[in-house]
């Protein structure tokens, strides 16, 4: 069977990606850019950075740094409001997935006069036109949303998370961005983009382009955030973690995330834990629930993560054997288990059905995922990582 793969946005990286894209504004004839961010990236300097870049190539710029996690669309409608009466021109999103897909968002809703719940897709969008671009600026390695289409918006009228599909025109991946990225939150990124890079590498639905991305996205994390932990400052290793989690965010655009993100979704909604920490917990039982249905992918991931196998093994030996070997990696990274942080066993199986339930993508993992294999692989993450 034929498959397509496509780019969905061009991605501008380097050190001086910031001062280049003020540049790029300048040249399209921009005057007016809108940053949308939230309180902390405004606080690390981040904000005033860009806003400072813009204006010396005599773009003006307002900075909106009222974002919160899940974005609900009332605030996206007070940015498209306040985008309005400011005369925006150009849309910029800064920091972690919230402020991006809220730029983008507002966007949609700006350019087309109508509320954003009109364009998500659960509400039967309509179809829309893009007049503004928006250009978006992830500032720390983990999510790689700059390079998906999805804006996922908290409609409150129905408590539920709804999408929008809008890509950004650019992406502006700046390492010297992220140095301020404090351990914790450079530890969690990771876990993220590496169950993005692990879960597209074993979906149901490859392609060869993104694969070459994914496996190397798992090895660029595996070798460069020991790096990075070891000295926050590394420049070199920042760009390498950035650079992997957007070609993993790439790859799973294609590819799809699947069983990990199931888990990752829910078991983070429900008990109040932060995604990328959860997603580290998922990986190790992501691989062994794939190990029987994707053994060359197996062998392929424990290369990347420096993890040897021994030959002989049979696919469900080698799956227990990588997966162990991520976990001591975890344990190197300081990674809390479930129990660890309070989490009740049982309380944690229970979320089963709604993983699945919640979550479409469970389709995109080998041979699906049943209520009781959801279950199975929860009791299998609270009781093999502890
Ligand atoms: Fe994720």
């Amino acid at each position: 069977m034929a498959v397509i793969y496509q780019q969905l946005c061009p991605v501008l990286f380097g050190n001086d990606a910031i001062a280049d894209m003020a540049k790029r504004a300048a040249a399209e004839g921009r005057k007016k850019a809108f940053i949308v961010c939230d309180k902390g990236v405004r606080a690390i300097g981040a904000a005033d950075r860009v806003a400072d870049a813009l204006k010396a190539e005599g773009v003006d710029a307002f900075i909106y740094d009222d974002i919160v996690p899940d974005a609900p669309d009332n605030v996206v409608m007070q940015i498209t409001e306040a985008m309005k009466a400011y005369g925006t021109d150009l849309i910029l999103g800064l920091g972690g997935g919230s402020s991006l897909d809220a730029a983008k968002a507002a966007g949609v809703a700006m350019d087309n006069g109508q509320p954003i719940n009109v364009f998500m897709e659960e509400n039967g969008n309509p179809g829309f036109v893009i007049k503004t671009p928006c250009y978006v600026i992830p500032t720390n390695a983990g999510t790689g949303s700059e390079v998906t289409p999805m804006c996922v918006v908290h409609e409150m009228a129905s408590d539920s998370k709804k999408v929008v599909l809008r890509p950004a025109q650019l992406a502006v991946l700046d390492p010297t961005l992220t140095v301020t990225c404090p351990r914790s939150v450079t530890i969690n990124s990771a876990m993220d983009a590496l169950a993005h890079s692990i879960e597209a590498y074993t979906s149901v639905n490859p392609n060869p382009k993104d694969m070459i991305l994914a496996n190397n996205a798992t090895r660029l994390i595996r070798e460069n955030l020991p790096k990075a932990l070891e000295n926050l400052q590394d420049l070199e290793a920042r760009g390498n973690l950035l650079f992997a989690a957007d070609i993993a965010g790439i790859a799973f655009a294609e590819m799809s995330i699947h069983i990990g993100h199931c888990y990752a979704h829910e078991v983070g909604l429900r008990f109040e834990l932060n995604h990328g920490h959860v997603c580290g917990l998922s990986v190790p039982e992501t691989i062994r629930y794939v190990a029987e249905a994707k053994p060359k992918e197996i062998r392929d991931i424990a290369k990347a993560l420096q993890v040897e196998l021994p030959e002989g093994l049979s696919p469900r030996e080698a799956g227990d054997q990588l997966a162990e070997g991520v976990r001591k990696w975890l344990r190197e990274l300081g990674l809390k288990s479930l129990k660890e942080l309070g989490v009740d066993r049982e309380a944690l199986i229970g979320v089963a059905k709604d993983a699945i339930d919640h979550n479409w993508f469970h389709v995109m993992c080998p041979g699906d995922v049943s209520y009781e294999q959801m279950a199975q692989y929860l009791a299998d993450s609270y009781d093999n990582y502890q």
